[in-house]
């Protein structure tokens, strides 16, 4: 095993890229790294030789109310990560490498598909989180890029940002890591009490009752039931959609969605499902 490289400013991350030799595979990331990051690596690994991962919390991308100053920094523990599942170069910039000129003057704009479920609760939260996914795009010159279903809209977004803008990138979704017990992981999972972490479990398990129903209704129907049944989740949203996010289609893939607050922490998550009419 190669050690793993730690860079910090853009021209420490240039000297490296210089070097690197084959495709260039990015898994971006706001570290307190877990299995689900690491199964992001672990897919980019299996492909190319040199993987380059990004650690930034950024800033852009929280509300005013949220959680970018109390958000977990475990430097360290995320570099032993690293270097076990065999990445080459790790990019922890600081603000300033990320945004040399301050906050910038030109954002994304997510469109449409920015406006519902995520975008519709959290406001600018994609139009930071498409900015800098671009700028660490350019910045790392990434061939491929990795990015987890468990956040399905913002893959979806990117997806469309790298269509719609020619950026040139592949992007690979990767299928939601979860606890044995089904809890989709999440570096925010470490803010619930062992109590709260009982009743985030309706999240999956609403999700899970719901996709074994193949009649519209009857999906959301099981799902909500189990929602309702857990007092110390407040439910965003619900949604059954398409795979692109639009209306669900009668017969076919789909996929269903829920946001939820178990005390102060939000929590998402999502899974693939197949409907059919009259089932
Ligand atoms: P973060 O929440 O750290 O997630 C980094 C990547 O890991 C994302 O692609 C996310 O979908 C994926 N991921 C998280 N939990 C996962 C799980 N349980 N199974 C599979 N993949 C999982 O998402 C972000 O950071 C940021 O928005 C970022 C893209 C880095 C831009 O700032």
């Amino acid at each position: 095993m190669t050690a793993t490289s730690l860079v910090h400013t853009r021209a420490e991350l240039a000297s490296v890229l210089d070097l690197a030799q084959g495709e260039i595979a990015v898994v971006m990331t706001m570290g307190a790294l877990h299995e689900g990051h690491r199964q992001l690596i672990r897919e980019a690994r299996k492909r190319s030789e040199f993987v380059l991962v990004t650690i930034f919390v950024n800033p852009l991308q929280f509300g005013p109310s949220e959680d970018f100053e109390k958000y977990p920094r475990t430097l360290e523990a995320d570099m032993a990560a690293c270097a076990a599942e065999g990445v080459s170069v790790v990019f922890a910039p600081g603000r300033d490498d990320v945004y040399p000129g301050g906050a910038p003057a030109i954002t994304m704009h997510p469109g449409p598909l920015g406006e519902i479920l995520e975008g519709a609760s959290r406001p600018g939260h994609f139009s930071g989180m498409l900015t800098v996914v671009e700028k660490l795009l350019m910045l790392t010159r990434a061939d491929v890029a990795y990015f987890g279903e468990k956040d399905f809209q913002q893959l979806a977004l990117i997806r469309r940002m790298v269509a719609d803008l020619e950026l040139g990138v592949e992007i690979v979704g990767v299928p939601t890591v979860r606890e044995p017990d089904g809890l989709a992981l999440s570096s925010r999972n470490r803010y619930l009490s062992p109590d709260q972490r009982r009743a985030a479990l309706a999240l999956s398990r609403a999700l899970r009752e719901g996709a074994a129903q193949t009649d519209p209704e009857a999906v959301l129907a099981a799902a909500h039931k189990i929602l309702a049944e857990e007092p110390d989740v407040r439910v965003d949203y619900l949604s059954l959609t398409g795979t692109d996010l639009g209306p669900a289609p009668d017969e076919g893939e789909a996929r269903l969605l829920v946001a939820a607050k178990v005390g102060t922490t939000r929590l998402i998550d999502n899974v693939p499902l197949r409907l059919q009419k009259g089932a």
